[in-house]
């Protein structure tokens, strides 16, 4: 195909709020923006000059935090921190007012909730970029790092094998929607009433026919994992289902990602994990900590995939 007849990246929103706001062309774009921010950071240095930005957080957060406030400020913006982890949005003053007069003094806001919606709510009712730092349903910025890890290791993500094992959770759903926009064979494995939201599937091969991308499911994680080339996993309790954890642990134990399981996959196969980790729970250590792993490469990434989406954003 000539360049010219490549479909032209197409942005649908100003927010972030679930990864399908960009085309398969944006997506791709937004890799190869990432890759240009890495390795030419100072052109960069200025795009949030003058720009505040609100971080709203209604849940715990390491990588998230830090990376947004170390990326935006590395950009010339500032940050203004909400701590929402002991009163949620929308107790005190409704979603939209917070919303409508966030707008009339930051630039933009970056918000991990609860519940999907209050992204929505917030975006409806503000005026400025809203970017999904996680939520029950997605979490976007996670799964753009993860591809542009698996590209920067493996180079095309065109056909690549990524086993998917355990909960059929935000991460997974991010993880769903972005392998579709950038043409990536995922296999995904969870115990039954575990699998991903069906219209999150359904979405995702909609966008696959477009791509040749290959979405599947399956319940056997050997089956998932044979031949691949990246395996996949994450908590087995995400942040909200704490009362399910003694019987979410019993379910989820077939689904361990060990040695045993990395014995089917490919044998240059890297092991990926969005952190926090639970050694001995969906993980061994000798997998998370040894050779094959790329955690932390992932964690490094998340910094310059979000700048790399601030600066579509703004
Ligand atoms: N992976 C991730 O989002 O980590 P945090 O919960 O620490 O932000
Ligand atoms: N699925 C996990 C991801 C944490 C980054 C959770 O929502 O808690």
């Amino acid at each position: 195909m000539t360049a010219s007849a490549l479909p032209a990246p197409i942005l649908f929103s100003n927010d972030l709020l679930t990864g399908a706001e960009w085309n398969p062309a944006g997506t791709r774009g937004l890799l190869q923006l990432t890759a240009d921010i890495k390795a030419r950071p100072g052109r960069y240095a200025s795009t949030l000059q003058g720009k505040f930005i609100a971080l709203i957080f209604e849940k715990p957060s390491l990588r998230t935090r830090v990376t947004f406030e170390v990326g935006i400020q590395s950009m010339g913006g500032s940050v203004v921190f909400l701590d929402h982890s002991q009163a949620r949005l929308g107790e005190r003053e409704s979603i939209a007012d917070v919303a409508r007069n966030l707008e009339r003094w930051v630039q933009g806001i970056v918000a991990r909730v609860y519940d999907q919606k209050v992204l929505e709510e917030l975006a409806v009712n503000a005026d400025i970029p809203v970017i999904n730092a996680l939520s029950d349903r997605f979490h976007p910025c996670q799964a753009l790092a993860d591809y542009f890890t698996l590209e920067e290791k493996f180079g095309s993500l065109r056909g690549f094998k990524l086993a998917y094992v355990g909960d059929g959770n935000n991460v997974c759903h991010s993880l769903i929607f972005l392998a579709a926009r950038l043409g990536v064979h995922l296999r995904v494995a969870t115990p039954p009433n575990y699998e991903p939201a069906a219209e999150v599937v359904a979405e995702a091969k909609r966008v696959a026919r477009e791509t040749r991308a290959k979405i599947e499911l399956f319940s056997d994680p050997c089956e998932a994992v044979g031949g691949a080339q990246g395996v996949y996993t994450d908590s087995w309790t995400s942040m909200g289902f704490e009362a399910e954890e003694k019987a979410r642990n019993a379910v989820f134990q077939p689904y361990q990602v060990n040695r045993e399981l990395m014995a089917h996959a490919a044998p240059d196969a890297v092991f990926l994990h969005c952190l926090p980790a639970h050694r001995g729970l969906e993980v061994t250590a000798g997998v998370l900590d040894g050779r094959q792993s790329v955690v932390l490469d992932q964690s490094e990434n998340r910094m310059y995939v979000q700048k790399a989406i601030l600066h579509m954003l703004f």
